[in-house]
């Protein structure tokens, strides 16, 4: 019997797993993919901190809220943002390399990204999630005795007894059975779900699966309406993965046009093409229906090729195989799917409403990111709460009190799971995309229904986290922050709060 079942090898997971071995305590880490899986190994921007000597505390607050658009819990926002500098001290201590200032390696090189006031964005390159796993994995090898990793290990359900969390369901790739598997203390640390989109920046396993388990043994879910296009993921049809364009870009200078180099955002927004994500994701749509194209450009041309090269190595490549030489040529760009600013509602020990039960990062609701998540937060908000959860599990690491009972289920497969899936997706980008409207929820909603039928273990949790997402959506009557609708285009102060979803 294990301290801790940590269910998710991201960064959030890795986090709790390791501090958690540092304090003595044995840890089960599971995860549905192989080594390094997850989206934190595809984080290209960076990680928010106050770290300068110019910038504040109260400024990263300030930002922060202003991105969320009335709904974010400050207290929260402010353990996140004072917490920041302790964050990534720990990162740095677990050998997390960000990169500095040429000629002086004591300064971080520091990135500014949309609705940031200060230059705070903590990189190494635009490959800061990689060089972040690769540290994190590499100190887990040095636990080797405190905690136990097993790949490929997809989780099915969680399982109760006596209203407590002891445990989950756990089925091996290729496996025809699954087993129960029990712990002192599980953590969530599944993260977000982009893969029920249609068109999204994260990886094949973020489908939701830690939304519709909590769901399903009475945890509260809350703000799950919110889900962030990113404005700026690259155009290019002959890719079967869609590939980001960091907003840092933006940040370095770049300038979103149309396909006649009109600068659209002029119009828009003060903050023209760094503008908060929701507003440019929304401006970029439009702009695209009104001139019927498909894309619209990122122009960072007038940059030294040097610098760009420098700053953005990965992106630079990615482009060039398609094609695009970024320092001579425009970026074609379109948003997707991309982060799930609501989850599983958690308190500031990262406390579920269910005993027993954690849950760390993008599976999260924290609260922090309100209607509308500010940039670089993310991974911000998956080391500061994960280090929290930590010391509250410590505290209350209980010695079990329930039956042990083997699980030795067959398990069934749902015919063409990858058919079925992307007719969630299909649905779920048609009518809970960007711009939604009330009726073509409900449509969405109605069509989600009519794939229930015989949906087995795979497709379940998908299918699930689908619906819940479009059922957060149907609830607020108003546009705010992620949630844009046409028929309530407009704030409505009745509905400054946070919906809650929770199994009857
Ligand atoms: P993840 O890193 O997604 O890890 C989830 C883990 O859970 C994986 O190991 C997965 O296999 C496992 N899992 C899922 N379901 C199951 C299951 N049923 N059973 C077992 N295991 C399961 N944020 C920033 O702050 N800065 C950035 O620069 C940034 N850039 C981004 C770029 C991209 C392309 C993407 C996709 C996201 C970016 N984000 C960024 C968001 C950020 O990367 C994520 O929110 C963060 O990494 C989430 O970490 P996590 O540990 O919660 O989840
Ligand atoms: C990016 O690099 O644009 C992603 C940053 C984020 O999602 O916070």
């Amino acid at each position: 019997m294990h301290d801790i079942l940590v269910i998710g090898a991201g960064i959030a997971g890795l986090t709790v797993a390791l501090k958690a071995a540092e304090n003595g305590m044995s840890v089960l880490l599971l995860t549905k993919g192989a080594k390094p899986d997850g989206s934190t190994n595809y984080a290209q921007g960076g990680i928010a901190a106050v770290t300068s000597p110019e910038d504040t505390f109260e400024s990263h607050i300030a930002d922060t809220l202003e991105a969320g658009d009335g709904l974010c819990k400050k207290k929260q926002v402010e353990i996140l943002t004072k917490n920041a500098p302790n964050a990534i001290e720990q990162l740095i201590k677990w050998g997390v390399n960000f990169t500095t200032v040429k000629d002086d390696a004591n300064s971080f090189d520091l990135h500014l990204e949309g609705g940031h006031s200060f230059r705070r964005i903590l990189h190494t390159a635009d490959l800061t999630g990689k060089e972040i796993m690769r540290a994190l994995l590499a100190k887990l090898k040095q636990h080797s005795k405190g905690i136990d990793f097993i790949e490929r290990s997809t989780v099915l359900d969680l399982l109760m007894q006596k209203s407590r969390c002891v445990g989950a369901i756990v089925a091996e790739q290729n496996a025809k059975k699954a087993r129960a598997i029990y712990a002192k203390t599980v953590v969530l640390a599944t993260g977000g779900a982009g893969q029920l989109w249609l068109h999204s920046t994260n990886p094949p396993d973020a489908c939701g699966d830690g939304f519709s388990m909590a769901y399903r043994i009475g945890a509260e879910l809350q703000d799950l309406e919110f889900m962030q296009f990113h404005p700026t993921s690259l155009y290019a049809p002959q890719l079967r993965k869609t590939f980001l364009i960091s907003e840092a870009v933006r940040g370095f200078g770049g300038i979103l046009k149309n396909h006649k180099g009109k600068e659209f955002m002029n119009d828009v927004h003060p903050l023209r093409s760094l503008a908060p994500r929701d507003i440019v994701a929304r401006a970029i749509l439009r702009e695209m229906q009104l001139t019927g194209k498909d894309y619209m450009y990122l122009d960072v041309t007038h940059r030294k090729a040097k610098d760009i090269k420098t700053h953005f190595p990965n992106i630079y490549a990615k482009c060039l195989e398609c094609k695009i030489d970024i320092a001579k040529d425009w970026i074609p760009v379109v948003p997707a799917a991309h982060y799930m600013c609501g989850g599983v509602l958690v308190d500031s020990f990262s406390r579920t409403t269910i005993n027993g039960l954690y849950a760390c990062g993008e599976v999260s609701a924290t609260g922090v990111h309100g209607a509308n998540r500010l940039a670089s937060n993310s991974l911000l908000e998956s080391v500061v709460f994960a280090l929290r959860a930590c010391k509250d599990i410590e505290k209350n690491c209980l010695n079990p009190d329930f039956k042990l009972s083997t699980l030795n289920s067959q398990l069934s497969t749902t015919r063409d799971v990858r058919k079925l899936k992307k007719e969630v997706q299909t649905i779920m980008w048609e009518h809970c995309g960007i711009v939604r409207s009330m009726d073509g929820l409900k449509i969405g909603l109605e069509k989600l229904k009519k794939l229930e039928k015989g949906a087995t273990f795979e497709f379940r949790n998908f299918l699930e986290s689908a619906k819940l997402v479009m059922e957060s959506a149907l609830k607020r009557k108003e546009s705010r922050g992620l949630q844009c609708l046409t028929d309530y285009p407009e704030k409505n102060p009745k509905y400054l709060k946070h919906y809650t979803i929770k199994r009857k």
